[in-house]
């Protein structure tokens, strides 16, 4: 399907036109503004900002050291780069599980001081008050549900969610109660495919999945999907190009024209 370039920016009344009429939703993220303009460029719906940067681009094991500090200055570099894309920022661990106000000050915050356009958040019923107060506020709110990498120590492991029946139920609710709420989307990350279908059904706001078979939308980590993260390659990811390996033939390359004084030529010198 070709990209509608006449949008001059996607917004969540547009994401929501496209669920309605049945087209899909592309999400990818991005952290820095060189990639951000190249995902921007190729026509994306959705970059996302997300906490992920925390493993790809810190190399830290999970996403919970990220600080709010650090996601503002990724956010703000993504924002500059984005002239389509609707630019959506996690709010990281840390910096809304306290209370409802810690939350909104937090979201007021990336939405001021980046320029994005939205904040996602993991969780369900538990943070409701902080969605909500965060919604009053006039900033659109993504959901994010299923595996939720800030919960990572109370899961013990990244394997899929919500097979049980109980964990399902208690998505299913969840995924009700972010739509009443006001979300404008939700993140189904990890879970059954059969499961993510029929909660994109069930509910009118648009399901972006990961890991969670067809659903309205489908979002990967930009680096997950060009092969970059070398030996990651977990069954729900599609790999578009092997950047470590054609990355890794360009430095050694380098390196050898520099040591055998090939580089530079007289061509590439004043
Ligand atoms: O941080 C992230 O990259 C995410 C996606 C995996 C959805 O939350």
């Amino acid at each position: 399907m070709s990209v509608n370039k006449e949008v001059k920016r996607i917004t969540t009344h547009i994401l929501q036109e496209m669920k309605n009429r049945g087209e899909k939703i592309a999400m990818l993220t991005a952290y820095d503004y060189s990639m951000a303009t190249i995902v921007d460029e190729a026509g994306m719906d959705i970059i996302l900002v997300g906490d992920s940067a925390s493993n790809v681009m810190a190399g830290h094991e999970t996403t919970l050291p990220i600080t709010l500090d650090q996601m503002i200055y990724h956010a703000s570099s993504v924002v500059r780069a984005a002239k389509r894309a609707l630019v959506v920022v996690d709010l990281p661990f840390g910096s809304y599980q306290g209370n409802s106000k810690e939350a909104l000050n937090s979201a007021i915050r990336i939405m001021k001081e980046s320029g994005a356009h939205a904040v996602k958040i993991e969780g369900g019923v538990e943070i409701a008050e902080s969605v909500s107060r965060i919604l009053t506020a006039g900033i659109p709110v993504m959901g994010h549900l299923g595996l939720t990498p800030q919960s990572i120590y109370k899961f013990g492991t990244y394997t899929v969610r919500a097979k049980e029946d109980a964990e399902a139920q208690k998505l299913r609710d969840d995924a009700l109660k972010l739509q009443e709420l006001g979300c404008f989307a939700i993140v189904l990350e990890k879970i059954p495919a059969k499961l993510a279908t029929e909660v994109s059904q069930s509910v009118h706001i648009p399901i972006i999945g990961i890991g969670a078979g067809q659903c309205d939308g489908q979002v990967l980590v930009i680096h997950d999907m060009l092969g970059i993260n070398n030996g990651f390659k977990p069954r729900f990811l599609r790999q578009y190009a092997n950047m470590y390996e054609q990355m890794n033939t360009a430095f050694k390359g380098y390196i050898t024209d520099v040591k055998s004084k090939s580089f530079p030529s007289e061509k590439e010198q004043y």
